[in-house]
């Protein structure tokens, strides 16, 4: 999967993915994270997800990162927010008060513009992915995150069999694998929202299920 499909899908207008209100499982579980006031998270693949504004309204800094020019565009515009557009490192730094979105390819992140990064938030970022560029996902992560820090990860779980992805469907086995040696791994929800997705209920589907993690810090294994 190279950028041109995602890019293509903005152009478009096939954003199926994309709500318009904030994520409940955000809103539930962030604030038991207990991070404190003004933490900066990292939201990568971010699209123009809503969860951004929910995020600085908290009072959290937030950095995300986003393939598509168009999608960055719809976000600021959409929001009636009116950003200061830099260039650093090859990626369009887009400001305005307490967002930042980096518009480029997460995989081309310098960790230099993660400096303070506290915790790291993921809705339908690592399942967008394939396998292979899972893997280079989570290792990325890892190189630009050396101190390691709180992430809230949701994913989804089906017969990969009866459809393709994206979004993927990513095991806890899977998530273990990528994040189990450097985090605890911790399942804070599971529920079947396939009634929530009535097409896929016609593709043969028969279970759908969102799983929300929370990956701590782990301080034991080196
Ligand atoms: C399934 S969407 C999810 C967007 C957002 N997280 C949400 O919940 O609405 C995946 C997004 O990742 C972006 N994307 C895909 N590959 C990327 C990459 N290598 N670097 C940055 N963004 C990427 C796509 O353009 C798309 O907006």
């Amino acid at each position: 999967m190279n950028p041109d499909f995602w890019l293509e899908r903005w152009q478009r207008g096939e954003t199926g993915w994309h709500r318009d209100e904030i994520n409940r499982h955000l809103c539930e579980f962030w604030p038991q994270l207990g991070l404190p006031t003004g933490t900066r998270v990292l939201v990568p693949l971010c699209g123009k997800t809503t969860d951004l504004l929910w995020l600085a309204s908290r009072g959290d800094r937030v950095l995300g990162v986003e393939l598509s020019q168009l999608a960055v565009d719809a976000f600021f515009a959409e929001n009636g927010l009116n950003p200061t557009v830099t260039q650093v490192s090859g990626f369009s730094r887009y400001r305005v008060d307490e967002i930042e979105v980096l518009c480029g390819d997460f995989f081309d992140l310098p960790a230099a513009l993660l400096d303070d990064i506290g915790a790291v938030y993921d809705r339908a970022a690592l399942i967008a992915l394939p396998p292979d560029l899972r893997l280079r996902y989570a290792a990325h992560l890892d190189t630009l995150l050396p101190a390691r820090v709180p992430h809230l990860l949701i994913t989804l779980e089906y017969d990969q069999a009866l459809r393709s992805g994206p979004p993927f469907s990513v095991h806890t086995q899977e998530i273990a694998q990528l994040f189990g040696q450097r985090y605890r791994l911790s399942v804070l929800a599971q529920l079947d929202v396939l009634d929530e997705s009535p097409g896929w209920r016609q593709q043969g589907l028969t279970e759908l299920v969102e799983r929300v993690y929370r990956l701590d810090p782990d301080m034991v294994l080196a």
